[in-house]
């Protein structure tokens, strides 16, 4: 059977591989869930590159910077609105961190290392994102991308490093602000590259290999994750969960703190907002491998993935269940990324 949504109402003490944290991630209550249809879809939002925002999106910067001070301002005007800033990094820790069971088990819940990751972290920015649009009355609002996979995008976009900036997070490894360039093979026990160019060529093969060397559709969206089963260890991780995606959590966290906070692990990585920038490239991953005219089926057509389910506030503070199934079009959801170069495609290693 397909995995069910949380009890919202069992909640616990969340825990990093089994040491329980001090932190309390669960989210406010509520009875009323409604069932989410996809609303019909007018304009797209298009999600732009985030190194490219101040060539091409003239005014964005500026609202997209409103939209998280004003979701930052409900964590103190109102810590129980589920569309704070607070409580939306809080959405990852619990469903990441063991703070939920499946209902009636006493087996967690978690969302990473499994077919689930990419549906479920596509609902997570989507509520987000109209959260954010909808703190500034702007329905056409979208969500920056951080261009990892191509050579331009390869550092933390500048956006996210100026320290007057609602964007800015402390709590990110210094060695790694821009124009340091990302590793897409990042471990915290290697020594840092120097060779600049050698390290883009190597993100461009891990991108390659990533993508295209992909036989069944699990390799790519991670193993099957049913109700019942145990935790997925991260073997079941699709190719870009496992690699570039981890990769850049570890790069961007501070390895000076316990768990490499706030990125380097999921119960803090929303505190950062370049995670969402992060994870909607992810999502473009998704995006563009679905459209690749390789050989590999691109869908799963078991209905215990499509009718996996999840809850999330909707940004009507409304609790919604959402399926899987639902989420295997961006377009259908109303929005798409802006179109740039994808040079990995022509990087065979
Ligand atoms: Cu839910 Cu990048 O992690």
């Amino acid at each position: 059977d397909p995995i069910q949504p949380p009890d919202m109402k069992v909640c616990g003490v969340p825990d990093v591989g089994g040491v329980p944290l001090d932190v309390n991630c669960c989210p406010p209550v509520s009875d009323a869930i409604k069932d989410y249809v996809l609303p019909p879809v007018g304009t797209l939002r298009v999600r732009p590159a985030a190194h490219s925002l101040h060539r091409h999106h003239h005014g964005y910067l500026a609202k997209y910077e409103e939209a998280v001070r004003r979701m930052r301002a409900l964590d103190k005007s109102d810590p129980d609105d589920p569309r704070g800033f607070t409580q939306q990094a809080n959405v990852h820790c619990a469903y990441c961190n063991n703070a939920y069971d499946q209902t009636g088990t006493s087996i967690p819940l978690s969302i990473h290392f499994s077919w689930l990751f990419f549906p479920w972290h596509r609902w997570y920015l989507y509520f987000y994102e109209r959260i954010l649009g909808k703190l500034i009355q702007d329905p056409t609002f979208a969500l920056p991308f951080w261009n990892w996979d191509n050579p331009r995008g390869m550092h933390l976009p500048s956006i996210f490093d100026n320290e007057k900036s609602p964007l800015y997070n402390t709590n990110r490894n210094p060695l790694h602000r821009p124009p340091a360039v990302v590793d897409l093979q990042y471990t915290n026990d290697k020594p840092e590259p120097t060779d600049d160019e050698r390290l883009v060529r190597s993100n461009l093969a891990t991108m390659y290999n990533e993508m295209m060397r992909v036989r069944k559709p699990e390799d790519f969206m991670g193993q099957s994750y049913l109700a019942g089963d145990e935790v997925p260890p991260p073997a079941k991780a699709g190719t870009v969960e496992r690699g570039s995606h981890t990769s850049i959590h570890r790069w961007v966290g501070d390895p000076s703190n316990p768990y490499h906070e706030d990125l380097g692990n999921f119960y803090s990585a929303g505190r950062d907002p370049a995670f969402y920038s992060h994870h909607s490239n992810v999502d473009r991953m998704w995006t563009i491998w679905r459209g690749l005219k390789t050989r590999v089926p691109k869908a799963i057509n078991d209905p215990d993935y499509l009718n996996a389910a999840f809850l999330f506030y909707d940004e009507n503070k409304e609790l919604v269940r959402v399926r899987a199934g639902d989420a295997l079009d961006n377009r259908k959801m109303g929005y798409e990324y802006e179109d740039v170069d994808v040079p990995w495609l022509y990087f065979r290693p």
